[in-house]
């Protein structure tokens, strides 16, 4: 039983890690400041003697005893990081520093979920590790972006300074149960208009694409790369390489739902990117690892979540 600590354990990927790793019997310290993340998403573990939870905000130091430690806790959609931007630099800045300082005195092996952002809008297609990103410094999105992007300096100053075992996953577009509904990603987005026969809201013209993976491939990446020995460092790309327009997406979730919602366009937001897509050369080579769910079945699982949750 390793004593596990996961940083927005009540978010949305979050919550399903704290599943896996209570399901392998492990001793999990979940800790969040609620800001998107639920109690109700980890209501069920609650009672469990191998889970606590634990109201902390991370950009203050935190002192508890701890062998891993895997850092989620951060916003993660436009809406809400853009919400109050100076706190999300400091939830991932501040918060990796005070994470990071916590590995060290624990000599804990230590998570970072990063971004598939740090890419920015990406000259390159697909996205390898190897690629520095187009960053705009001084957008909307540069608080979550460059936050990020510190965070991942951080780490591997970390690990080349005081031996720090880190991990540094690069999360693409990933979706399924418990995703906040009205955070303003595309498929939530998509899947709660459907369903209340609202019209489907595209931004542009629906022809940028977007690739999505499922969240139990996703946790399944993670918890391969925190089994991977020091010489693994990351960054590691994590996502599934499908690509789907927003329209295709549209389209898909419009038939899975049934109903008579349309598509209607609207103007796109700023340094919205065109294109985004994963090369998982480096997960499937170093981890064994690619994603297994398909976009249809996913969907399906998502669709009866949001469909619960509205009658609620
Ligand atoms: N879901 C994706 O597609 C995706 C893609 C790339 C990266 N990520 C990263 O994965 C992580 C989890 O994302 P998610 O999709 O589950 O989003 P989420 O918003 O559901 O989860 C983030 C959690 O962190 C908590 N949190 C925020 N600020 C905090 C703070 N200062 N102190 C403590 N807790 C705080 C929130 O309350 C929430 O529970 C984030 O770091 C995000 O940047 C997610």
């Amino acid at each position: 039983m390793k004593k596990i600590l996961v940083t927005g354990g009540a978010g949305f990927l979050g919550s399903h890690l704290c599943d896996r790793l209570i399901a392998s019997q492990d001793d999990v310290l979940c800790v969040d400041n609620f800001f998107t993340g639920s109690k109700r998403n980890v209501a069920h573990l609650v009672g469990n003697s191998n889970f606590e939870l634990m109201r902390h905000d991370v950009t203050f130091p935190l002192y508890v005893e701890v062998e891993q430690i895997f850092n989620l806790a951060c916003p993660a959609s436009p809406v809400h990081y853009q919400f109050d931007p100076v706190q999300t630099t400091k939830t991932s800045v501040h918060g990796a520093i005070n994470l990071l300082g916590l590995a060290k005195r624990t000599n804990a092996r230590i998570f970072q979920a990063s971004t598939s952002e740090v890419y920015g809008d990406p000259e390159i297609h697909p996205q390898t590790e190897d690629y520095w990103g187009r960053v705009n410094p001084i957008g909307i999105r540069s608080c979550y972006d460059e936050g990020k992007r510190c965070a991942e300096t951080l780490f591997f100053d970390y690990h080349r300074q005081h031996q720090l075992d880190i991990k540094v996953a690069r999360i693409f577009n990933t979706y399924g149960p418990r995703m906040h509904p009205n955070d303003g990603r595309v498929v939530s987005n998509f899947i709660v208009q459907a369903l209340q026969g609202k019209d489907i809201t595209i931004f542009g013209d629906g022809s940028q694409s977007r690739s999505f993976c499922y969240v139990d491939d996703l946790i399944e990446g993670f918890l391969l790369l925190m089994k991977t020995d020091l010489s693994v460092t990351g960054p590691v790309n994590l996502g599934n390489p499908g690509e789907f327009t927003m329209l295709q997406l549209a389209e898909l979730v419009l038939a899975l739902v049934g109903g008579r919602s349309k598509v209607s366009f609207h103007a796109l937001p700023m340094d919205d990117p065109r294109q985004r897509q994963p090369d998982i050369s480096i997960a499937k080579s170093t981890l064994g690892w690619e994603p297994k769910v398909s976009l249809e079945d996913g969907l399906g699982e998502t669709i009866a979540y949001f469909r619960n949750l509205l009658a609620l």
